[in-house]
């Protein structure tokens, strides 16, 4: 099995468990860091590790039952050369199965996140040019491109499912919550809030943190 993008492994720990014993199970991240992390975290298990763009790296043809990926699949610069790539890399009849963010209006948080921004950037009277709604992470988020991209990359049998779960942003008993909290609204669109609309962003964060230190987060 292959897991994609694993970064510091908790999909490929659980499929090694999943396929032992007899199976095995490589994990390939881009970011080398992130295999350090997988290595240090998971020794109990023997799996491969690969330091590698899943687009372009020479994976051994025809060998994998199952290639699988938690949120590791919408990062591709060329997204039809990486799924031929992994097509390659699958036997025949193997199988490919992925979950991936939908677009970004699809998502509560993100959606909340975004009117935000927006209104608060409104307000300033700061000029922005809103990125399209499968911008970034949200790159395969629309079914019928993703149907195609795989049909043209070499997958047959695609099906696409949505699937709703409630995503908890932590509580703010502990201060090890509160930098969660803080590291959460750094993410993406707020992450953008923050650098353009500083003074806003630090008293948001001030909110957020008493224990606020201007420095920590630049
Ligand atoms: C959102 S994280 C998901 C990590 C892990 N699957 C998990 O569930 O915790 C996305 C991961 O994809 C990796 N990634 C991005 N582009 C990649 C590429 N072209 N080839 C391999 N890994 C890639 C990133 O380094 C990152 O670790």
């Amino acid at each position: 099995m292959l897991d994609v993008g694993c970064g510091s492994g908790p999909s490929t720990a659980a499929a090694a468990t999943a396929v032992h014993p007899g199976g095995m199970v490589t994990g390939i991240d881009i970011a080398a860091p992130m295999i350090a992390a997988a290595r240090q975290r998971i020794r109990d298990r023997d799996i491969e590790w690969i330091v590698g763009d899943a687009e372009s790296y020479p994976l051994p043809e025809g060998h994998y039952d199952a290639i699988i990926s938690q949120m590791g699949l919408m990062f591709f610069t060329n997204n039809a050369k990486a799924f031929a790539n992994l097509a390659r890399a699958s036997r025949a009849g193997g199988r490919l199965v992925g979950v991936v963010w939908p677009t970004r209006d699809k998502i509560s948080t993100f959606r909340f996140l975004f009117n935000s921004v927006r209104q608060t950037l409104d307000r300033l009277h700061i000029a922005y040019q809103e990125p399209p709604l499968d911008f970034g992470p949200f790159s395969l988020g629309d079914d019928r491109y993703v149907e195609q991209l795989l049909g043209e990359s070499g997958w047959t049998d695609i099906q696409i499912e949505e699937v709703e779960r409630p995503m908890t942003m932590a509580a703010w008993e502990t201060s090890k919550d509160q930098q969660s909290a803080v590291d959460w609204l750094q993410m993406g669109p707020a992450n953008a809030y923050s650098r353009t609309t500083t003074g806003c962003a630090c008293r948001g964060r001030q909110q957020l943190d008493p224990d606020h230190k201007a420095t920590r987060y630049r």
